[in-house]
């Protein structure tokens, strides 16, 4: 039988450590990837199939040539800020092209359908920590383009699809390695950033924010190592190989289940680096929610996950990653 995991986004910052963590599971990641926004180098524990998620054929020829059978889908356009500018381009590409994709999973009889979801989905916070009963209301078309392709999903276990969507909080880090790390283009997320304005590779840190309803005015968030996010996409496959028969569409929070707001990370991350992190204070960003913590009880218990390396492993790690990354 085919070891073979589908990895749409495969060649992406999550992607690239969800391939090497499957390889060393003893699955193979067969990455699908158009490499708009990845990168080639990252592709390393598998075969690359150039391919867009929104295209029905180049899927079923990936299918017929590999035969996966589970699939982790991580392909999308991750931006916030542009998404709030740009909305059509993220329902089109993250939500629209998705259901292409959830309709080959079907076609061919896919075991076990991972979805990478977002903590952006709960939007305000009603409590300190975020359960997967909380509302779904989100503030951006990016978190509204996930929303929607949870609810495809729903869907399409109806019709007998095993899937997980992993609402990830703020994915940090790099891996141990060396060989992969965090290298978007445009940067938006926070630790890198804070790395290269205080290592001198890129300008003084932007603070998007600073009168939010929180203890010192900047956004609190969640922030997990990408290899422990990895690491839950491994379990949640198992998790869905184990569900009897019928389909199952469940969510599961994937954070390190500890805020921090941005000044704090900011801080720690010069505490590390030795000297201060050279920053100002902006605008906030239009779709940012002033809190985003997770309640990580349920992937605990179901998954049997628990995340392992904390805010100063992976400022570390980025650290380390940003000093020697391709750019
Ligand atoms: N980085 C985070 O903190 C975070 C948090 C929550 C959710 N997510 C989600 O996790 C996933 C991966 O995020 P990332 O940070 O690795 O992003 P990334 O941009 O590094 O990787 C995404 C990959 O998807 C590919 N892609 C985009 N559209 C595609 C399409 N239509 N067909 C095929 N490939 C396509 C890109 O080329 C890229 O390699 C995304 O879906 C993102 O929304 C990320």
């Amino acid at each position: 039988m085919s070891d073979a995991v589908l990895v749409t986004g495969g060649a992406g910052y999550i992607g690239s450590h969800v391939s090497k963590a499957l390889a060393d599971s003893g699955l193979t990641p067969v990455c699908y990837d158009t490499l708009e926004k990845g990168h080639e180098w990252a592709v390393r524990w598998g075969p690359l199939e150039r391919g867009d998620i929104g295209d029905a054929a180049r899927l079923d020829e990936v299918f017929a040539r590999h035969k996966p059978r589970a699939i982790i889908h991580m392909a999308g356009y991750i931006e916030v800020g542009e998404s709030v500018r740009q909305p059509e381009r993220y329902m089109h590409n993250n939500a629209t092209k998705s259901v292409v994709l959830i309709d080959a999973a079907l076609r061919h009889g896919i075991e076990a359908f991972v979805f990478s979801s977002t903590c952006a989905v709960y939007g305000l916070p009603q409590t300190e920590r975020l359960d997967e009963k909380h509302p779904i209301a989100p503030l951006s078309p990016y978190a509204e383009s996930k929303a929607k392709v949870e609810v495809t999903l729903t869907g399409a276990a109806a019709r007998g699809l095993r899937a997980a969507s992993l609402r990830y909080f703020n994915a940090a880090g790099a891996d141990a390695g060396g060989e992969i790390g965090e290298a978007h283009a445009p940067e938006t997320h926070l630790l890198p950033l804070a790395a290269d304005a205080v290592l001198g590779y890129g300008p003084p840190l932007t603070l998007l924010g600073d009168d939010y309803p929180t203890p010192d005015g900047s956004c609190v968030r969640d922030y997990i190592h990408v290899t422990d996010l990895a690491d839950a996409h491994v379990r949640a496959i198992g998790w869905l190989r184990r569900q009897s028969g019928q389909g199952v569409h469940e969510t599961f929070n994937v954070g390190s289940g500890s805020g921090y707001s941005v000044r704090q990370a900011v801080a720690e991350t010069g505490r590390i680096a030795g000297k201060p992190v050279p920053h100002s204070v902006g605008p906030r960003r239009p779709g940012d929610s002033p809190r985003l913590v997770g309640d990580i009880t349920k992937s605990r218990r179901e998954l049997g996950w628990q995340p392992t390396r904390d805010l100063a492993v992976q400022i570390e790690d980025t650290l380390r990653w940003r000093r020697k990354m391709p750019r």
